[in-house]
């Protein structure tokens, strides 16, 4: 018998179209998030009449469709106008003035970058752009490295809306204040999605992706109470294409709860692998933040210290850093307590799956 005998024909397989649980696949509809949709309709609103927009702060942890809310927005606006122009920037990817104007340059087409700095794109663009109106939408905002684009946009600008996503709300506090006044003049929360919500975004996605009848109803019951408990509509798809994958491994014509426990355990390793990957002094260190979670940083330092941590407290907010870039810890920065300002770190439950 030949190794391939038993396994599934590919007409047989339990997919029908993966990239439906891609995490930048856009679908038709965005259930759940009508309200913040409109919500930031409103703010491009004035675009139309050729007034200036408002500007937008949005924020919500990992995995609430920030992203995918704004994105569909834009798809719609690029359907029905030509007056409005949607730039959507990621800035984790692009994360200096200089990347933000060549990328701006790209989308614009314009092709004549070379050697030029970031004041001479600025200059196309402008030119470009004063011509109609604009939706910026800055997503990942805070891992910007500078802000100069946004004083630029700011001033010369004339007719515009910027969104700027963060999953850190408190990366309003360290803005200049000059330019705080000025660009946030909204806020808008997305919280995270309910038990009923999560099966209703999955079962959508698992529609598109999968062929009819294929889960089994407690196997599906399971990725969503995972999800739902994870906050985090990703690990969601994760688990659906794991899931898929090891049932077509078995050539199993059903995608089962063993399926399920299984690609749950991958979840589980995959945070774990990845954390192997940190030095072993962070590692100490995200293991004291594991058991200590939610205290203020002074008191993390503080009981560091006690178990014969060795950094200065410079250092050791910089390991922290490291770790919130890495998405181990959240921060959260408090104002205005007893101590001034303070931040509490936190224990991430899973790392974010936006590397996978
Ligand atoms: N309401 C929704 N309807 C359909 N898909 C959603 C919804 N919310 C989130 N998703 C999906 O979940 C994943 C994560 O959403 P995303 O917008 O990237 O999260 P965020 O930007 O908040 O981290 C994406 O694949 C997205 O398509
Ligand atoms: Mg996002």
């Amino acid at each position: 018998m030949g190794i391939f005998d038993n396994m599934l024909g590919s007409e047989e397989s339990l997919f029908r179209d993966t990239v439906a649980l891609d995490y930048d696949y856009i679908p038709k509809l965005i259930p759940h998030r009508e309200n913040e949709q409109h919500y930031i309709a409103s703010c491009i609103k004035p675009l139309f009449s050729k007034r200036n927009g408002k500007n937008l702060l949005i924020y919500g942890s990992s995995g609430v469709g920030k992203t995918v809310a704004c994105k569909h927005i834009f798809q719609e606006l690029e359907e029905k106008t030509d007056s409005v122009i949607p730039i959507y920037v990621n800035c984790w990817q692009k994360n200096t003035t200089y990347k933000i104007m060549l990328e701006l340059c790209d989308q614009l087409e314009y092709r004549f970058t070379q050697n030029k700095k970031s004041n001479e794109l600025f200059k196309v663009i402008k030119e470009q752009l004063n011509k109609k109106s604009v939706v910026f939408c800055f997503d990942e905002i805070d891992k910007a490295e500078d802000l100069d684009f946004l004083y630029s946009i700011l001033e010369e600008i004339y007719r515009k809306t910027i969104l700027m996503i963060t999953n850190h709300k408190d990366w309003i506090f360290n803005l200049d204040s000059r330019l705080k006044s000025r660009l946030i003049a909204e806020t808008l929360h997305f919280r995270p999605y309910s038990e009923a919500e999560t099966r209703d975004i999955l079962k959508q996605r698992m529609q598109y992706a999968f062929v009819p009848g294929v889960w089994q109803d407690d196997a599906f019951e399971l990725v969503v109470k995972k999800t739902a408990e994870l906050e985090d509509i990703r690990s969601g798809l994760y688990l659906m294409r794991e899931a898929g994958n090891l049932a077509e491994d078995e050539s199993s014509k059903k995608i089962t709860i063993k399926h399920v426990q299984n690609a749950i355990k991958k979840l589980d390793d995959f945070s774990i692998k990845k954390s192997t990957d940190l030095d072993d002094e962070l590692h100490a260190l995200l293991d004291l933040i594991k058991v200590n979670s939610g205290l203020k940083i002074g008191e993390l330092f503080t009981i560091y210290q006690k178990q014969g941590g060795k950094s200065s407290y410079k250092t050791f907010q910089r390991k922290i850093d490291k770790l919130e870039k890495g998405r181990f810890v959240s921060l959260e920065k408090i104002t205005g307590g007893k101590e001034g300002t303070t931040t509490i770190v936190r224990y991430s439950k899973v790392k974010t799956l936006s590397e996978f």
